[in-house]
């Protein structure tokens, strides 16, 4: 039988800095900790894919605790990471008189977590919020922002707000039902701890990956996720805000994200990320910040570790692309700005914002050459 591993807690070093609960088979305490608070129900919001592996556990342990609870669910998937999805999901809290005295708890991956935490946020300006991801980049890094956000009709995550939960609740387990790609995705997230800010995270994941990635036992995930929190703790540590230092985490997400967004999430979040890295890097030794040897590091672990492909979507044109950019979050009066390598471990600050303003005629140069030496093939990973 598999062995809990011990609930540790720990603090996540943002502004507000939730207490975040992390261990394996550890949801039994979950009624204990809820019961902490005063209140006059509970709203879990999940969606039907988890509400049918967990939702008889869960309402199990509300039910043991005596927590009155309404279930809620919302359509699953990236492309509903919309506004009339966060607003069917308000209307229907409301509708079910939800009040200032609830608490939402959002149970799912980083997709879902991001609507319900931003809907948290909204209703009667503000309803206390609890985060359950399912996902290792949940549990490992959408949960260590404070960020719930959906998209726009022109980008990802356009519209949002920092709010923070009253508590975070990772519990590993749920990391078993996961799909293998979904794991690898988030490992790409890992792996640029990697890149800008800690090499020896390589080192680890050089190894790690040698491992088949579908035979990880409960413990291996729980090991692997509480190394993947560690490593993004250590940046928050150095700058929560997320403004400067911190930034540093968008490392590959202004290319990724516009992948992503025109894909409607059919490329989903880690890979999009992944294939946005590789460009970063070829980005940053274009401009000679760093050698072809750590560009071709990016290459050795998404396409020869992990096995993803990391190539541009044929109907993607780089056009679409450059356009997509100015929707970004990095864009500024005077044009939009990269987070690049300098070298292993470390990311250009030559402003103290670590990010770097790039003539758009480079970056269209660096996508088209990009574009045009990675043939695209339509396997996800
Ligand atoms: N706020 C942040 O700072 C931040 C950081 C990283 C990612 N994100 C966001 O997170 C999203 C990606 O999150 P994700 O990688 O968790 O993917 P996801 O939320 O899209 O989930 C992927 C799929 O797995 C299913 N699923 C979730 N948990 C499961 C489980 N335990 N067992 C079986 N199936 C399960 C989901 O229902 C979904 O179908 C993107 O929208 C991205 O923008 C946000």
């Amino acid at each position: 039988m598999t062995q809990q591993i011990k609930m540790i807690n720990f603090k996540t070093h943002l502004s507000p800095d939730p207490t975040y609960y992390f261990g394996n088979r550890i949801t039994h305490e979950l009624g204990k900790l809820i019961k902490q608070y005063d209140f006059d129900k509970v709203f879990l919001v999940t969606n039907d894919i988890l509400l049918n592996l967990y939702g008889k556990e869960l309402t199990n342990i509300f039910d043991q605790n005596a927590i009155p609870h309404i279930v809620v669910t919302i359509p699953d998937g990236e492309h509903h990471k919309n506004f009339s999805n966060l607003e069917n999901l308000c209307e229907k809290l409301v509708q079910n008189q939800i009040s200032k005295g609830s608490i939402i708890i959002g149970f799912g991956g980083g997709c879902l977590t991001n609507i319900v935490g931003l809907a948290a946020g909204l209703i009667f300006r503000g309803i206390r919020y609890i985060e359950m991801p399912t996902t290792l980049m949940g549990i490992t890094d959408s949960t260590l922002s404070n960020k719930q956000a959906i998209c726009g009709k022109t980008g990802k995550n356009q519209f949002g707000m920092y709010y923070a939960p009253i508590f975070l609740f990772g519990d590993t387990k749920y990391l078993l039902s996961e799909s293998i790609s979904g794991r690898k995705f988030c490992i790409t997230e890992a792996i640029k701890n990697g890149f800008i800010s800690d090499g020896n995270l390589l080192e680890y994941f050089d190894t790690k990956l040698d491992e088949d990635i579908a035979a990880y036992s409960e413990a291996d995930l729980n090991e692997l996720a509480l190394k993947i929190i560690q490593s993004k703790l250590k940046i928050l540590k150095r700058d929560p805000s997320e403004k400067r230092y911190g930034m540093t985490l968008e490392y590959g997400h202004t290319f990724g994200h516009a992948i992503e967004f025109f894909t409607d999430g059919q490329i989903p979040h880690g890979l999009s990320v992944a294939k946005g890295m590789c460009i970063a890097a070829e980005l940053s030794h274009y401009l000679g910040y760093i050698s072809q040897a750590l560009v071709d590091k990016h290459y050795y672990f998404f396409q020869n570790k992990l096995g993803l492909d990391i190539s541009i979507p044929e109907h993607m044109s780089v056009d679409d692309m450059m356009k997509s950019f100015l929707a970004d979050n990095k864009k500024t009066a005077s044009g939009v700005k990269y987070v690049l390598l300098k070298e292993l471990g470390e990311c250009l600050n030559p402003d103290g914002d670590y990010q770097v303003f790039v003539e758009p005629e480079i970056v269209r140069k660096v996508l088209t050459e990009y574009k045009n030496k990675h043939a695209y093939s339509s396997k996800i990973a």
